[in-house]
């Protein structure tokens, strides 16, 4: 494997701590230079240096991936061009003639992934209603891998990783968790018996809506070959200047999530409370098992909250009263987000997949940001008062 498998770190530091860590770089500059460079000089006929080609190797991809690795406890990160390159990464290695089991409400563009090019190529694709009652009875024959999110996207429910990766394992398949809502700070499916990770950092990792990027992360030094092989040939590794951008948000990962979370207790009681609410999913509300299992594999609910508004809101009017929070997709960033998955994030899916999997037209998705908690529910109260003329506001925040 690449330096970029080596730990650099203490593995004995807390997450916090290895989540501002990155190599050191030679010249002791603290913040790690951005090495643009398409080629690199080689020492000599047949002998090849470090470096040679960007799409090969990059020093600040790799300052990037070895960080990374270290937050994650894997052995190594390679990262992608954008999330959906991960995942496609990782589902490349299915072969024609196999199965792949994807969770319910899994994210609309792995969706269209599986429906148009693993179909394509010759690739069962089953979607798995509840995971957690499946047993190894339920593997079909030929299974090549099966890949889950917990929580799912948008509507929250948790899918147990272990249960999983017994389910996976037992019938000679791989599991691969999106681990892109929780993150390593929450969540860490490599410990729970996952064979990769993948995460659209675009999201909660990078954090400010400013780089798109893709990230896989694993133990096995055959999954290493694979990953590498698919950045390499398929030609989709993260650009330096993105690298480098992944690496700065990544810094305070941290400290984002515990104030987004904060921020995202009192908004769900908030909604919870609000007349013009119907429902408000978060990790755990669909049974007290799920609550138990994310309980165990999790450390937080983390900042994603979807709602359902009452029939008497309407959403047009709810939408263009909403003076600070932006009406956009994508999640995790330092700023408040709110989509519509709908008409968005799912809008690939077809009318009979959403409706069986409770995506419905007034549900909404918020995705919590570090603005101060009152401002972000007084936005959605005035919003909502606008949007049903007689509800009462619930101000004072
Ligand atoms: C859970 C999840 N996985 C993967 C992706 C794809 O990531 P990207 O947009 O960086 O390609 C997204 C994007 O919204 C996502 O929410």
């Amino acid at each position: 494997m690449s330096s970029s498998s080596q730990h650099f770190s203490n593995p004995a530091y807390a997450i916090e701590t290895r989540i501002v860590q990155a190599p050191k770089d030679p010249t002791g500059s603290v913040v790690p230079p951005i090495y643009l460079s398409a080629s690199f000089n080689q020492p000599g006929y047949e002998v090849s240096g470090e470096y040679g080609y960007q799409r090969s190797n990059n020093p600040t991809r790799a300052t990037a991936e070895a960080a990374l690795a270290n937050v994650e406890g894997a052995e190594f990160a390679l990262t992608y061009a954008t999330g959906m390159a991960a995942t496609a990464a990782a589902l490349e290695i299915v072969r024609p003639g196999q199965t792949v089991i994807f969770c319910d409400q899994v994210y609309g563009g792995t969706y269209v992934l599986a429906e148009q090019i693993l179909a394509r190529r010759g690739v069962t694709i089953v979607y798995a209603d509840d995971l957690n009652e499946w047993t190894a009875a339920d593997m079909p024959a030929n299974l090549g891998a099966i890949l889950i999110e917990s929580p799912t996207n948008p509507g929250l429910r948790v899918l147990d990783i272990e249960h999983a990766a017994s389910l996976a394992h037992g019938a000679g398949a791989y599991l691969f968790v999106d681990n892109t809502f929780c993150t390593a700070y929450l969540q860490r499916p490599l410990e729970l018996g996952a064979d990769a990770v993948i995460y659209s950092a675009t999201k909660y990792l990078g954090g400010h809506s400013d780089v798109l990027a893709g990230v896989v992360l694993a133990n096995d030094p055959a999954l290493y070959d694979h990953f590498k092989l698919v950045q390499r040939e398929m030609g989709n590794p993260l650009s330096p200047f993105d690298s480098y951008s992944l690496l700065r948000g990544l810094k305070t990962l941290a400290i984002r999530m515990d104030r987004a979370q904060e921020n995202t207790v009192r908004i769900r009681a908030f909604l919870e409370s609000h007349p013009a609410i119907a429902t408000v999913y978060y990790p755990g509300w669909y049974s007290p098992r799920e609550a138990q299992i994310h309980a165990r594999q999790s450390s937080g609910d983390g900042a994603v909250l979807t709602f359902e508004v009452a029939d008497d809101v309407d959403l047009a009017v709810f939408r263009e009263n909403l003076r600070l929070i932006n009406y956009a997709v994508s999640l995790g960033s330092v700023e408040t987000l709110l989509s519509h998955p709908a008409t968005m994030t799912h809008e690939d899916i077809t009318d009979e997949e959403r409706a069986r999997t409770g995506i419905s037209e007034r549900m909404l998705r918020l995705s919590v940001g570090i603005e101060a908690a009152d401002d972000i529910m007084g936005d959605l109260d005035t919003a909502l008062q606008e949007a049903v003329k007689d509800v009462p506001a619930l101000g004072n925040f």
